[in-house]
Order: structure tokens, then C-alpha cells, then sequence
């Protein structure tokens, strides 16, 4: 069993390393105040490839592994989970869906723009009553002739005032349940489409969430996602890779806050000493050290069962189960050794603190993990225990 990584692998993390350092640190306490979305910075990760990673080069894309893409999530996410989760959602939520799953046509109307980060997608699912009950979907695409008459009302979308693009789940039959249930791929310009209320959030406050409404919008029938009656499936398998991209994402949100509490405490002197070399605070490092350690292992896991074309939904969930967890705990253990320093802004610990919150919630609650774990198990399903 070998954990090293392979010189291309190396140079993307080097590359995501030196991109966030450099770009997304200054001003990243500013975009979080102002709720600023970072439009030259999506652009600039456009031309670095990072909006486009996993897509085939045949599409304009880095044709690049899952394990590249949580390297460059865990490094975005370590100064900004607001530009890694815009990195996120195209990668994970909108690319892979219209590559594995599209018309030669979509792939190539789409993917390329999407790839160079010309354009930014959205993955229109959560509805006002439908998030993890994800089956309950009220947004309606009726066929009319060769088109699909789009009615309903989508939630907490990432991305979603700033997308060209929405993949969007709709009830094509309801009498189908989650057979029912179908995709779509809407532009933004198309008539009817209409983009609601901006969340105000406790975190990535610089990424884009909106309420987006469709309002009898024409979509033509070559822009059904899949077969029809497939839509529920694509969204869970879409899923599935998304929470690889979160799980990183947490893990680079704890790894940050840990890279800063450990800076710090060989700075900040107390009784004589640098704080580092009281116990208290020694052992509060190398717990953070260690659990920052498993959950990066457990996300190259899921990462490196994709890659091999093994299951890896369960994987992917018990990775964001415990990254997340990870990124909550070690965050707050990041603000107790800066003290009162790590509770205002200029230190940045409370900024991830904050941040690490929504991946205990999107793309799956916490509790949404143990459940599809819980299932896995009762199924006796080993592959992840192996
Ligand atoms: N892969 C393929 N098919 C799957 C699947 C998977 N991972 N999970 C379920 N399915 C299939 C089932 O096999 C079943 O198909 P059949 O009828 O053919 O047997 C069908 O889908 C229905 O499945 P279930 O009976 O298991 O459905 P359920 O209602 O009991 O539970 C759930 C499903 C796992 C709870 C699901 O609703 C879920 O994952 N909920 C959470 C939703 C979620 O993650 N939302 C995130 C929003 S997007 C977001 O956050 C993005 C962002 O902005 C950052």
C-alpha cells in the first residue's frame, strides 16, 4: 500500500498551494465581511484549470484525478472555503453530471466554457420543502411537444446569482416517486428564469447562495439530462462525488486553522515560554494533528476507490461524516489557543470556525451520512470496513 503521491499530483498541490497563498489570502477577511463574490478570482481559477480539473481534455479539460481534486479543495479551502466550494459545485455537482451522463451535443455546448470557468453552473436540488427528504421534489417539468415547461422554486443554491448554468432535479411524473424524476440543464438567460433572495450566511459568505425560481420556462427536450425518470438517480450518484469535494473541503478548513494555531503558539509567549510548550496546549495540537491525519485519509480513500471504478458512496459519506466533525472541533480548538485574538477577525481562526459549519449541512447533513452508512451496514456491505 503506497500514500505517495505521483509528481502530477504534487505539482496540482503546489500550484493550489501558491494560488491561495498568494490570491485568495489578501482580501479574503474583506470578501467575508462584504459578502463579496470573488469574480476575478473564479476567472483566475479558470485559467489555472481548477474550474475544470476532472473534465476530459477532449471537453478543455485538466483530465485530472479525484485525488487532484481534494488536494486542490484541501489547499483552496485552507485561506478561503468560500472560493473552494465555487470549485466545488462546478467539479463535482455540474461537470461530472453533464460529462458522465450527457449528449456528445451538451458536452460539447457546455463543459468547455464551464472548464475554462467562462462559466459558473449550479446544482438546482434543495427545494423550501424538500432538502434531505431529497424525493419530495414539487418543482414540475411538464412536456409540451419537443420542450419541458419548467414551474418551481429551488433553495440555498450555491452559485446560484452568479451561474450561466443550473442542473436542475424536476417531478417529470409524480405518480413515479423518485422514478419520476428527471434533469435538466437551463440557462440562466432563458425566460422565466429567475434569481431570488440572496442568503445573508453564519459562513462562505464570500460564495453565492440564492433562491432561484423558474417560471414556465422552455426547456428543449435535447437538454433533458439523462432519460427521463432517471433525474433522482443522477442527483444521488452526482452526490456521491460532491461529498468527496466537501469532505476535502472541511479537511482544508481544518488544516488551516491548524497551520495557524500551531504558528502561533510557537509565537505567542506565556509564563516565560512559547505556549506550545505547555502541555495544554501540546496536546491540544497533536490531537488536532491526529485527527486532521485521518480524515485526510480517509478522504484520499473515497478519492483513490473513484478513481479505481470501485464503490465509493460510502466512502465519500463516512469522509464528510468525520471531516466535517473534524473541521468543527479542531476550528474551535484553533480560537481557545489564540485566545482572545483568535475571536476577532484579523487572525482568521474565526472566519473557518464559521465556515466549518456548512459542511456539517450541505450536500447531505451530517445525519443524512449516518443514515446512508446505517444502510450500508445493515446491507452488510464490507468494502469500506475492508
Ligand atoms: N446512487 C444511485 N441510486 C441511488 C442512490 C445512490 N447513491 N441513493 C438512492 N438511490 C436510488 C435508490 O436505489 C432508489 O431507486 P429505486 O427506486 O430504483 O430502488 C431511489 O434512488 C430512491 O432511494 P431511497 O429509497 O434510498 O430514497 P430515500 O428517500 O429513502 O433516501 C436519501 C434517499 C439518501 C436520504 C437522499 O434523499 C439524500 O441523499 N438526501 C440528502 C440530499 C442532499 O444531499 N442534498 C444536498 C443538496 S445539494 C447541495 O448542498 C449543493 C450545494 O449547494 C453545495
Amino acid at each position: 500500500m503506497r500514500f505517495d503521491l505521483s509528481a502530477e499530483q504534487e505539482m496540482v498541490r503546489q500550484m493550489a498551494r501558491d494560488f491561495a497563498q498568494t490570491e485568495l489570502l489578501p482580501g479574503v477577511i474583506e470578501r467575508d465581511e462584504r459578502q463579496e463574490f470573488p469574480e476575478a478570482l473564479v476567472r483566475r481559477m479558470g485559467d489555472l484549470g481548477f474550474m475544470g480539473l476532472m473534465v476530459s481534455p477532449e471537453y478543455g479539460g485538466g483530465g485530472m484525478d479525484t485525488v487532484s481534486y481534494t488536494l486542490v479543495m484541501e489547499e483552496l479551502s485552507k485561506v478561503d472555503a468560500s472560493a473552494s466550494v465555487i470549485v466545488s459545485v462546478q467539479n463535482s455537482l455540474v461537470n461530472w453530471g453533464i460529462e458522465v451522463y450527457g449528449t456528445d451535443e451538451q458536452k460539447r455546448r457546455y463543459l468547455p466554457l464551464l472548464a475554462r470557468g467562462e462559466w459558473v453552473g449550479a446544482f438546482c436540488l434543495s427545494e423550501p420543502e424538500a432538502g434531505s427528504d431529497a424525493t419530495q421534489q414539487r418543482t414540475t417539468a411538464v412536456r409540451r411537444g419537443d420542450r419541458y415547461i419548467l414551474n418551481g422554486t429551488k433553495n440555498w443554491i450555491t452559485n446560484g446569482g452568479r451561474a450561466q448554468l443550473y442542473l436542475v432535479i424536476a417531478q417529470t411524473d409524480p405518480s413515479q416517486g423518485s422514478r419520476g424524476i428527471s434533469a435538466f440543464l437551463v440557462e440562466r438567460s432563458w425566460k422565466g428564469v429567475v434569481v431570488g433572495k440572496k442568503e445573508d450566511k453564519l459562513g462562505i459568505r464570500g460564495s453565492d447562495t440564492h433562491t432561484i425560481i423558474f417560471n414556465d420556462v422552455e426547456v428543449p427536450a435535447e437538454n433533458r439530462l439523462g432519460p427521463e425518470g432517471f433525474g433522482f438517480k443522477l442527483a444521488m450518484k452526482t452526490l456521491e462525488g460532491g461529498r468527496i469535494g466537501i469532505a476535502a473541503q472541511a479537511l482544508g478548513i481544518a488544516a488551516g486553522a491548524y497551520e495557524l494555531a500551531l504558528r502561533y503558539s510557537t509565537q505567542r509567549r506565556a509564563f516565560g515560554v512559547p505556549i506550545a510548550k505547555h502541555q495544554a496546549i501540546a496536546f491540544k495540537l497533536a490531537n488536532m494533528a491526529t485527527q486532521i491525519e485521518a480524515a485526510r485519509l480517509l478522504c484520499w480513500r473515497a478519492a483513490w476507490a473513484k478513481d479505481n471504478q470501485l464503490p465509493y458512496g460510502t466512502l465519500a459519506s463516512l469522509a464528510k461524516l468525520y471531516a466535517s466533525r473534524t473541521a468543527m472541533w479542531v476550528t474551535t480548538e484553533a480560537i481557545q489557543i489564540h485566545g482572545g485574538y483568535g475571536y476577532v477577525k484579523e487572525y482568521h481562526v474565526e472566519r473557518l470556525f464559521r465556515d466549518a459549519k456548512i459542511t456539517e449541512i450541505y450536500e447531505g447533513t451530517s445525519e443524512i451520512q449516518r443514515l446512508i452508512l446505517l444502510r450500508a451496514i445493515s446491507k452488510g456491505d464490507s468494502l469500506w470496513l475492508a
